[in-house]
């Protein structure tokens, strides 16, 4: 399968899986494991806001650090712009905090509010030891992915 076919199949697989559930770290859980698996990344989980930083919360890979300030990193800069963010080249991007020496490329897509309009209410981030692993493919099917979690 090709990189689309593969996040097709990855987008029903998620529908299925969040379809009537409402406990998010449940949906968190298991949209972060549905991912990785499946794309072979090498972190993937999300932060959410808590206050005014964002904290750890379910995902696959090494662990990483737990605590991000707003506006901070590759992370906070997504919820403050409250858009994606691909990182092409991590050692390109300034501020980014490095939780695993071996990432190489990142993006992060805000996952918004079902009540209120444009509010971020968590991001989902995703490292890669491959430079420029992250493509428009990615981008909207991630950011498609996220539209179906409801926290
Ligand atoms: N690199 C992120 C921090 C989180 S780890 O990649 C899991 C950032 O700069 O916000």
């Amino acid at each position: 399968m090709n990189k689309i076919e593969t996040y097709k199949t990855l987008v029903s697989q998620v529908k299925a899986l969040v379809e009537g559930e409402t406990d998010a770290v449940a949906v968190m859980a298991n949209v972060a494991a549905a991912i990785h698996e499946t794309m072979g990344f090498w972190w993937t989980g999300f932060y959410r806001v808590a206050g005014n930083e964002l904290l750890l919360g379910p995902f696959q890979g090494p662990v990483a650090c737990m605590h991000i300030g707003y506006g901070k990193g590759v992370c906070g800069t997504a919820w403050q712009c409250a858009e994606t963010i691909v990182v092409p080249d991590v050692e390109l991007f300034p501020g980014h905090i490095a939780c695993s020496s071996l990432s190489r490329s990142e993006i992060v897509v805000p996952v918004f509010s079902k009540e209120e309009q444009g509010k971020v209410v968590a991001v989902l981030d995703i490292d890669s030891k491959e430079l420029n692993n992250f493509d428009d493919t990615d981008k909207q099917y991630l950011e498609a992915i996220c539209q179906l979690v409801t926290l």
